[in-house]
């Protein structure tokens, strides 16, 4: 049962605090951040329970086990974050909640439990896209505020957006089949490297050498900056069958074989995005990568280099930012606040919901994840 958990380094006496609820997933989360009339952020807890001990031997997250463990646990992590926070509930002025994307059981469970502290403790109340949590979590770690061409890659999306501004984002590309997230989750699944996959993948490529085995670079040169990483995978799995019995170096090689088909074929939509995405943004150069698959070195690596030859500057928050918390949903919730864009009782939560919903389905889209 792995808990991380910060506390405040001070506890401002001013600006807005809002107390942030992620079960969208298998994470359970709880924060507390806080934000100063002029825009500056500040986490004055932060409290992530994964539920990795509960799905690892189903080798994925079964849904009907995550909301039972959400429903088990929510309520001791909510009391942590805000005893962390040094803070009341009574000193909150506004609970913030994963409304969707995601899995039903789970997001009901958070919305729950936000509307019941809303309505006993009189706070604000704000439905969070999880997926706008991900994509502000800049203006929180660097005060960054858009603006920015942003790459969302998570467990159950891959997508290039503009985000105009809070609340308006126009999507460039996305995944015509697999996320990003889920392909190095099914690449760690069949080398037999564990769930979560992708940190496992990270590890396991560090002593491999790509190039050994040949994997594709999917959908390089295309002129919409869409991704696919379903062959990607099949690839892996037949390289890997014609191998059979593995020995480590062997999935270490195609670790880091995997890793840098990725990077190339990440690296060249990014940079058809940036180059769509130039005369919207002006002079507002900034590439901002986020979600679970944010975490990994190789990519950002590769990123920093695609950035700074495209002329847009680099900003990925901390790993622990990156992959599911419950800060990036208090501070989405802190920005709609200073807005005035608040919800009621009675919102409902959204298994899918789209940043953008006048994109059409990218070609090929032949299912959504429930991660987010
Ligand atoms: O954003 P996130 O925590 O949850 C979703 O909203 O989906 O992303 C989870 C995804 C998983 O697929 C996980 O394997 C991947 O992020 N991930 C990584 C790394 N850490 C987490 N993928 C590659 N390298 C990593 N270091
Ligand atoms: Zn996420």
């Amino acid at each position: 049962m792995p808990i991380a958990s910060t506390g405040p380094a001070r506890n401002p006496r001013n600006g807005t605090r809002v107390l942030g609820i992620e079960t969208s997933c298998d994470e359970t989360a709880a924060a507390v951040v806080t934000r100063s009339s002029d825009a500056k952020g500040e986490i004055l807890a932060n409290v992530v329970r994964a539920q990795w001990e509960e799905h690892r031997r189903y080798g994925g997250v079964v849904p009907e086990l995550a909301a039972r463990a959400h429903v088990e646990c929510l309520d001791d992590i909510i009391a942590e974050a805000i005893s962390r926070a040094g803070l009341s509930f009574a000193e909150l002025d506004a609970v913030a909640v994963t409304a969707g994307p995601g899995l039903i059981g789970g997001l009901l469970v958070g919305a729950m439990t936000a509307k019941a502290i809303a309505a006993v403790h009189r706070l604000g109340l704000i439905a969070v896209n999880h997926l706008e949590a991900h994509a502000l979590t800049v203006g929180l770690t660097e005060g960054l505020s858009p603006p920015y061409l942003l790459l969302l890659i998570s467990g159950g999306h891959t997508q290039l957006l503009i985000v105009h501004e809070v609340g308006r984002y126009r999507r460039l590309g996305s995944t015509i089949d697999d996320a990003l997230g889920e392909a190095f989750d099914k690449t760690a699944k069949l080398l037999g490297l564990g769930f979560p996959g992708g940190a496992a993948v990270e590890q396991a490529a560090a002593t491999g050498r790509p190039g050994r085995f040949r994997l594709p670079r999917p959908m390089l040169g295309r002129a919409e900056p869409h991704f696919s990483f379903a062959g990607l995978k099949t690839a892996v799995r037949q390289q890997a069958r014609a191998r059979v019995p593995l020995a480590e170096q062997d999935i270490a090689d195609l670790c880091a074989e995997f890793q840098a088909a990725v990077a190339d074929s990440v690296v060249d939509r990014v940079e058809r995005a940036m180059v769509l995405a130039a005369p919207v943004l002006k002079g507002a150069r900034h590439l901002v990568v986020a979600g679970g698959v944010a975490a990994n070195a190789r990519l950002r690596q590769s990123l920093a280099a695609t950035a700074a030859r495209g002329g847009y500057r680099l900003h990925v928050p901390p790993p622990a930012l990156c992959t599911d918390n419950a800060a990036m949903v208090a501070w989405a919730g802190a920005e709609r606040l200073a807005r005035g864009l608040t919800d009621d009782l009675q919102f409902e939560v959204r298994t899918r919901w789209p940043l953008d919903p006048s994109a059409p389905p990218a070609l090929g889209a032949g299912k959504q994840g429930a991660k987010a």
